[in-house]
């Protein structure tokens, strides 16, 4: 079973309107809810992909009741830890012109107590687990190791995790050495502070992580692709110039089936094939961790990979 974590779950809105004015009355054309938060857009794609998984995460309050309605009418299975606290809700406004203004509530507080109660209720979850992937920012209240101490109950269990995130989450939890990361370019270039680095910059960078105990690093390049870097070598895959239509959601896809590629123990060169044709047939659909199988076949044969040292 594949666990994704999501610290900080959310119910997404998503507001067409025709335009958006600043002080004025605007009306909503049409509302999108969905169960939002990085993890879950993981589970999704593992799901669609067939494997079968299991999302977990901090829900409360009838926002968080709702969000679990919503799970259960996708058919994705869940297990969270409910708290006496009102899960946050996110509002995307998107007018004709597809300009998109996001209000993002930070959610409330929780208590440390709650943060030790969830942990020893993952660690339970975690047993049940081949794989765990840790997506995402943190609710308020928790501490910036977390990761850190997720990773290490992961491996404890002697089981794989992924772990992708930023900031201070990202540098903290990657002294833990998780299995495999997935930064993408802003995120490396934030953390050896270079702007516009080099595909040699950053390889060498995530030579270091390999060092560090960490065995795979997947740097997602956006349209450009992903770079694999692993203590056997490093790896460019391209995917092919498509139409995308949303691309929102790629790098959690990519998650995903790097998740899934570990389940199934493929190799190097194949795990990276496999992430971006999954990745890139996300951006093909209108909704977030929306594969279409069929997309993944046709693009898996024309992802051109080449071997870089
Ligand atoms: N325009 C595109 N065309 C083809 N493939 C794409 C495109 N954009 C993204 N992808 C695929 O998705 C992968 C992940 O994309 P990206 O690097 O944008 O992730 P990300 O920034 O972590 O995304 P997010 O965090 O928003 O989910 C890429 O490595 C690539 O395989
Ligand atoms: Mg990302």
């Amino acid at each position: 079973m594949i666990l994704t974590i999501t610290l900080n779950v959310a119910l997404d809105k998503y507001y067409k309107v025709p335009s958006l004015v600043n002080g004025e009355v605007n009306r909503v054309e049409k509302v999108i809810p969905t169960a939002g938060g990085k993890g879950l857009n993981v589970a999704r794609v593992v799901n669609e992909l067939e494997s079968t998984v299991t999302a977990t995460g901090i829900v409360g309050g009838h926002t968080g009741n709702l969000i679990c309605e919503m799970l259960d009418a996708e058919g994705l299975t869940y297990d969270f830890f409910k708290v006496p606290l009102e899960s946050r809700t996110c509002i995307n406004i998107v007018d004709s012109s597809r300009n998109s203004t996001e209000i993002l509530e930070a959610g409330e507080r929780i208590d440390p107590d709650l943060v030790t109660e969830f942990l020893n209720k993952v660690t339970d979850l975690i047993c049940l687990a081949d794989i765990v992937t840790l997506s995402g920012s943190a609710m308020k209240g928790m501490p910036e190791d977390i990761y850190y101490h997720l990773i290490s109950i992961v491996k404890e269990q002697n089981k794989q995790v992924i772990l992708d995130t930023s900031g201070n989450l990202f540098a903290k939890g990657i002294l833990a050495a998780p299995t495999l990361i997935k930064p993408n370019r802003q995120e490396i270039e934030q953390m050896i502070q270079i702007k516009n680095a080099s595909i040699e910059e950053i390889i060498s960078f995530c030579e270091e992580y390999i060092t560090l105990g960490v065995k795979k690093v997947v740097v997602s390049l956006g349209a450009e692709g992903a770079l694999l870097i692993t203590g056997n070598g490093v790896w460019k895959g391209e995917p092919p110039k498509i139409n995308t239509v949303n691309t929102v959601g790629s790098g959690d896809s990519m998650v995903g089936a790097l998740a899934v590629g570990l389940s199934k123990d493929y190799t190097d060169e194949i795990l990276l094939r496999y992430s971006i044709a999954v990745s890139a047939a996300n951006t093909l659909t209108e909704s977030t961790g929306q594969i279409n199988r069929e997309d993944v076949s046709k693009l898996y044969e024309k992802v051109t990979i080449t071997k870089l040292s």
